[in-house]
């Protein structure tokens, strides 16, 4: 009979009962998932109480996610998944992954700018930044009509979407490249700031006695019809949090030179993308 006789034999019949999957991706991803979480409550003895809490802890962060923010998408970043999806899905044929996690803020339809515009909507004062690049198909040659979605927080460390003192969409824009591939567009630099600690998933870095901020970061999504979608993050090179992101963005390729200017006063960025051949398909905005 093919009942549960002891707790080993719980895990070869949760696998037959789903072998019947007619998905073949389904069941493996299933079957794989089942495999890691029966050996991971064996490995670690959990007990029933712990079992509750790992419960209560998904319901909470369901529940916290709306309109404002996505506590799924945070829980995922600060365990390093979001991280480890994307480089391993967005392999360069030289090294390094120019991709990085989506993070929790993006919002799609960010208003369409004319290049050189500024996205510091709210008069937010800083830093004047200014971003300029190229975008190139891996042969090297320039993308003309590429679209550049950028967003980012503002000098305080706050999205426009967390902070009543900015206007809608403020720090968030899209810029489409020239007949040579470039684009370039006015902000302010923004700070780093703690990915946010007031809901279900501020637990954890407390509890691991790890610091919550995010080193000053720009966010691109760059997109083209026939090319994959590169979504990335742009980090500042002097960031003192540059090797402790709790979310473990950070990678060399992805570190940007934020050039103070002579005035003193001001800085500017050079970044470029390079987008690779494939299907154009955008992520879930995470926020509406
Ligand atoms: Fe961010």
């Amino acid at each position: 009979m093919n009942i549960v006789t002891s707790p080993d034999s719980v895990l070869p019949l949760a696998l037959r009962a789903m072998e019947r999957t007619p998905n073949p991706r389904l069941r493996e991803l299933i079957a794989s998932l089942t495999r890691h979480l029966h050996t991971f409550v064996q490995e670690t003895r959990l007990t029933e109480e712990e079992f509750e809490q790992a419960l209560e802890f998904i319901v909470a962060i369901g529940q916290a996610t709306g309109d404002k923010k996505n506590e799924v998408v945070l829980a995922a970043d600060i365990l390093g998944v979001s991280t480890l999806v994307a480089l391993q899905n967005n392999q360069d044929p030289e090294g390094e992954s120019p991709s990085a996690l989506l993070g929790p803020f993006w919002r799609a339809n960010a208003p369409m700018c004319d290049r050189g515009d500024t996205i510091a909507r709210s008069g937010t004062p800083g830093t004047p930044l200014t971003v300029s690049g190229t975008v190139r198909d891996p042969q090297g040659r320039p993308l003309a009509d590429a679209v550049v979605d950028v967003w980012q927080a503002s000098p305080v460390g706050l999205y426009e979407n967390q902070d009543p003192a900015q206007e809608d969409m403020n720090l968030r824009g899209r810029f489409r490249t020239d007949v040579e591939g470039r684009f370039h567009f006015r902000t302010v630099r923004p700070a780093g700031y703690p990915v946010p600690t007031d809901g279900p998933c501020g637990v954890l870095p407390r509890a691991q006695q790890r610091h919550p901020n995010r080193p000053a970061h720009l966010h691109f999504m760059v997109s083209k019809p026939g090319h994959k979608v590169l979504v990335s993050q742009v980090f500042a090179d002097d960031d003192e949090n540059l090797e402790s992101d709790p979310t473990f963005g950070v990678t060399r390729r992805l570190i940007g030179r934020f050039e103070l200017q002579p005035d003193g006063r001001s800085a500017t960025l050079a970044y470029d993308f390079q987008l690779e051949p494939g299907e154009m398909k955008f992520p879930r905005p995470p926020i509406p």
